[in-house]
C-alpha cells in the first residue's frame, strides 16, 4: 500500500474509485435536476413563475428529488457509508475510517430558479474529516469537474491548474453573499473595501462552481463566509488538487479569517488576498 500523503493510509485507488462513483451519481442527479425544472415550468423559465413561493417550490422539489436519487444510488452502491445532505441532513455520524458523502443536490439554487445555467450537483467524499474525492456536475453544459485526493483535478478529463498570478492587485476574485440580510450587508461592506485592492470581482451564485473556477484559473481567487459543508466539500478538493491554496472552515480562527471562511486562490496571491481581507476588517463579518 502506497500512502497518498504522510497521514493518509488509504490506498490511492480508493480515492479514484470514489471520484468515479461521485461523477456517475452526480451525472444522473444533474439530468434529474433539468427534468424536474422542465416538468414544473415546461418550456418557460422558472423566473416566469409569478411568486417567490412558486420559485421556492420548484427548488425544493428539485432539491428533494435529486438528493433522494443520490442517497438511493449511494446506499445501493456503498451501503456501509454515511451521507450528509442539504435536504436530509446527516443520516448518522461517521465512525473512524468510514466514508461520508457530502451532497448538495443543487448548488446555485437562485440561478436554477431564474433560468441561469450556472448551477451544479456537488458530491464530496471524506473519511475522518479528510477529503478523498469530489465531483461537481453542471446539468446545463454537462461539464464534469472532479478530483481524487493525491491524483489531481480534472474538467471533462483535462487536468486543471489554478492561476499562476502573483499580483493580488490584478486578481479577479469571486465571492458570495449570505441569505441572511444582516450578514449580507456586512459582507457587501467588506467586499466594497476589498474591491479597491484587487483587479475585479465576480458574484456567480454557486459556491461549488466558484471553487471549480479557481481550479481552472478562470478566477484567481474566491472567498466566502457562512457556507454549508455541502457547498464546498467537493469544490474545495477540486481547487486544492489543481494547486490552489485552500482554507476550509474549522472550529478555530487562528489565521484571523473567521472560523467559517472558505478561501481558495492561486498560490501566488493566496497570502495577499488573506492579508487584504484581514486589513479590511474580515473579523466583522
Ligand atoms: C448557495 C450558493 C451561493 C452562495 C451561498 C450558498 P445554494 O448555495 O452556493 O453561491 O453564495 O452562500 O448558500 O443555497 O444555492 O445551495
Amino acid at each position: 500500500m502506497e500512502p497518498v500523503n504522510d497521514q493518509d493510509v488509504r490506498p490511492p485507488e480508493d480515492a479514484t474509485a470514489l471520484e468515479k462513483l461521485a461523477v456517475e451519481v452526480a451525472r444522473e442527479a444533474a439530468e434529474l435536476a433539468l427534468a424536474v425544472r422542465d416538468r414544473v415550468v415546461g418550456a418557460g423559465s422558472v423566473a416566469d413563475l409569478e411568486t417567490k413561493s412558486s420559485a421556492t417550490d420548484v427548488v425544493t422539489a428539485a432539491d428533494r428529488e435529486c438528493e433522494a436519487l443520490v442517497r438511493e444510488r449511494l446506499g445501493a452502491l456503498r451501503p456501509d457509508d454515511v451521507v450528509l445532505g442539504e435536504e436530509g441532513g446527516a443520516d448518522a455520524e461517521p465512525s473512524p475510517g468510514q466514508v461520508r458523502w457530502i451532497v448538495d443536490p443543487i448548488d446555485g439554487t437562485v440561478n436554477y430558479a431564474h433560468g441561469l445555467p450556472w448551477f451544479a450537483v456537488s458530491i464530496g467524499a471524506e473519511a475522518d474529516g479528510r477529503p478523498l474525492a469530489g465531483a461537481v456536475v453542471e446539468p446545463v453544459s454537462g461539464r464534469v469537474w472532479s478530483a481524487a485526493a493525491g491524483h489531481g483535478a480534472q474538467l471533462d478529463g483535462r487536468a486543471l491548474r489554478a492561476s499562476a498570478l502573483t499580483r493580488p492587485a490584478l486578481a479577479v476574485v469571486a465571492t458570495g453573499l449570505n441569505y441572511d440580510p444582516e450578514r449580507r450587508r456586512r459582507q457587501a461592506a467588506l467586499l466594497a473595501r476589498v474591491a479597491d485592492g484587487i483587479g475585479d470581482v465576480r458574484r456567480q451564485g454557486c459556491a461549488s462552481l466558484d471553487l471549480c473556477s479557481v481550479a481552472a484559473g478562470w478566477v484567481d481567487g474566491y472567498y466566502e463566509h457562512g457556507l454549508h459543508h455541502w457547498d464546498w466539500a467537493a469544490g474545495a478538493l477540486i481547487a486544492e488538487e489543481a494547486g490552489a491554496v485552500v482554507r476550509r472552515p474549522g472550529p478555530a480562527d487562528a489565521d484571523g479569517l473567521g472560523a467559517d471562511a472558505v478561501l481558495a486562490a492561486g498560490p501566488g496571491i493566496a497570502d495577499g488576498l488573506a492579508d487584504l481581507l484581514r486589513a479590511h476588517g474580515v473579523h466583522e463579518i
